[in-house]
């Protein structure tokens, strides 16, 4: 079984204190006090305690600030917090105290980190982890961010990531980022933490903040959610703009929350979808969104009568440990005794070529020709900064190669972006390929037979979700003898978030694999 309980041994991480909270009310001081414990605090929990007055969010702040003075100098999944948290979650406490209808918004008072390729315009850097964006002024806030503050959530600060969403060079750990070095796996820190998103998903996997948004182009929601242990939500690209967001490309990026639990990323997910008139990709793909958002599928019974497609392995450069197959093996029992209608052995069609465009650059180049002419668009769009195009960086990266640590890593994707001649024909031309592979390919297939979503246990599924800009989940499925993390990972068609929905949280519900990294 999955459920592997082997006790760390990492001194620093003895235990997260409980902080004793003195409670007043009506004017008098409480006799009593209360504990709250930002361990593991769901969305849920922050705000049945605010109701009733057991915390503030300026407290809760100040504990998340804390942890992050603790265990960010070792885990580095925090790059910068925000000077003006406090004075969100100040704003935050007076409308709660005034019973302002906004204090009744999902997110309210709610801490949120943002991954650093996410632009703010308040007193923090937006850099994808890299000198070079530093002190560089945003026009905006991201899309995504002004629908937070709408929502009335604190920006804690910005996560730290694989350095330009690992798109500078392959050479680079995952989790790196010159700005704050390696990110680590809160589990074992020797252990991979995945990326790009890796500080999203390592701040809440350790309790550093209650959610974060990431991004993913192809995986990086997804592996560094199983990776740490926590829920990552990639959804249909175009459901969520990406204004703002530093760009791989645009026909693949999207924005997604990560959190402790399913329910905790949809009701950010709820936050942030959303038509933007800036944004072409959200016309189409707002026509997906449900009336009263995603959270109406939070239902505990979602894997009844649910048809998923098990797909056990995707080729023989994929392959998972047999720890990984034994708990799938577990979770597909678990999946049919709640319901679900097995598909065995599901094959996708067309994998091979597409894994082969992969395999063989095809894909890689489409992807820096389209980097290009997305970065050099958003470096322009700056109010100011020290670089103005991907040239620029590649100059910056050589003018301070020790601070980039270029020797070691190179630039390699870069130079290859740079040479890039705009989307020309046979860029095209390679474009409609891979989306033809997978609409006849996997698309079909599941319309075919009428699956609601395929589910398997490695994370490079990412990989055929990302060409057509398909909607994935990762939810924490085990850990290894050695006491590292990995998902279960669910993908499905174009806007069927509500049932991928269902089934995650179905899974969720029954397994609640998710543990704290260190004992407490
Ligand atoms: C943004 O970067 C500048 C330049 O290094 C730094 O002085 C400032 O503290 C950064 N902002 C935050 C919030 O860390
Ligand atoms: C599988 O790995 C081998 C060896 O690294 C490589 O030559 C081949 O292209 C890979 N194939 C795919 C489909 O990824
Ligand atoms: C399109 O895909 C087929 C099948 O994988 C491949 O043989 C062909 O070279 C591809 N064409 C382009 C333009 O990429």
């Amino acid at each position: 079984m999955a459920t592997n309980s082997s006790k760390l041994n990492i001194p620093i991480f003895s235990s997260l204190p409980l902080i004793i909270l003195s409670v007043y009310s009506s004017g008098s001081p409480a006799t009593e006090s209360r504990e709250f414990s930002v361990k593991e605090a769901t969305i849920e929990d922050l705000q049945l305690a605010f109701k009733q007055n057991q915390l503030t969010s300026r407290q809760l702040v100040e504990m998340y600030i804390r942890e992050i003075g603790r265990l960010n100098p070792l885990l580095r999944g925090v790059i910068e917090v925000n000077p003006d948290a406090i004075n969100q979650a100040d704003n935050a406490d007076q409308e709660r105290k005034a019973k302002a209808p906004r204090s009744q918004l999902g997110l309210h008072g709610i801490p949120i980190l943002v991954k650093d390729n996410i632009a703010t315009k308040d007193k923090m850097n937006t850099t994808a982890g890299s000198f070079a964006l530093l002190c560089s002024v945003v026009p905006r806030d991201a899309f995504v961010v002004t629908k937070l503050l709408e929502a009335g959530a604190i920006i804690l600060g910005k996560a730290s990531m694989s350095e330009w969403a690992h798109f500078r060079t392959f050479a680079s750990p995952n989790g790196w980022c010159a700005r704050t070095g390696q990110g680590k796996n809160p589990y074992v820190l020797s252990a991979n933490p995945c990326g790009s998103s890796s500080g999203s998903a390592i701040s809440v996997a350790a309790n550093m903040v209650a959610v974060s948004l990431g991004t993913e182009t192809d995986a990086s929601i997804l592996c560094p959610s199983g990776s740490n242990s926590v829920v990552g939500i990639k959804p249909t690209v175009g459901l969520i703009s990406r204004d703002g967001v530093i760009p791989v490309s645009p026909r693949l990026d999207t924005v997604g929350p990560i959190s402790g639990t399913v329910a905790d990323a949809v009701y950010v997910l709820d936050a942030i979808i959303g038509f933007d008139a800036k944004e072409e990709a959200t016309r189409e793909a707002s026509k997906y969104i449900p009336p009263g958002g995603y959270k109406q599928f939070l239902k505990p019974h979602g894997l009844q009568g649910k048809r998923l497609g098990i797909v056990r392995n995707l080729g023989s450069n994929f392959t998972v440990s047999s720890e990984v197959t034994e708990a799938f093996e577990h979770h597909i029992r678990t999946l049919r005794q709640r319901g679900a209608i097995l598909l065995h052995n599901f094959e996708i069609n067309n994998l091979e070529a597409i894994l082969n465009s992969i395999a063989n650059g095809e894909t890689l180049a489409i992807l820096a020709a389209e980097f290009k002419q997305a970065l050099n668009a958003y470096l322009q769009e700056l109010v100011t900064s020290p670089v103005r195009s991907l040239a620029d960086v590649i100059a910056f990266n050589k003018k301070f190669p020790e601070l980039e640590m270029l020797r070691e890593y190179g630039q390699s994707i870069f130079e290859m972006a740079e040479a890039t001649d705009g989307i020309d024909i046979d860029v095209k031309a390679a474009l409609l390929n891979l989306t033809k592979l997978s609409r006849d390919g996997f698309e079909k297939l599941m319309r075919g037979k009428e699956l609601d979503a395929l589910v398997t246990p490695g994370y490079d599924i990412s990989h055929v979700l990302a060409i057509d800009g398909l909607p994935g989940i990762s939810v924490p499925a085990g850990y290894d003898s050695k006491g590292v993390p990995f998902g279960i990972y669910f993908g499905a068609l174009k806007g069927t978030e509500p049932k991928l929905i269902e089934v995650a949280y179905g899974f969720e519900q029954a397994t609640k694999i998710r543990k704290p990294p260190f004992q407490a």
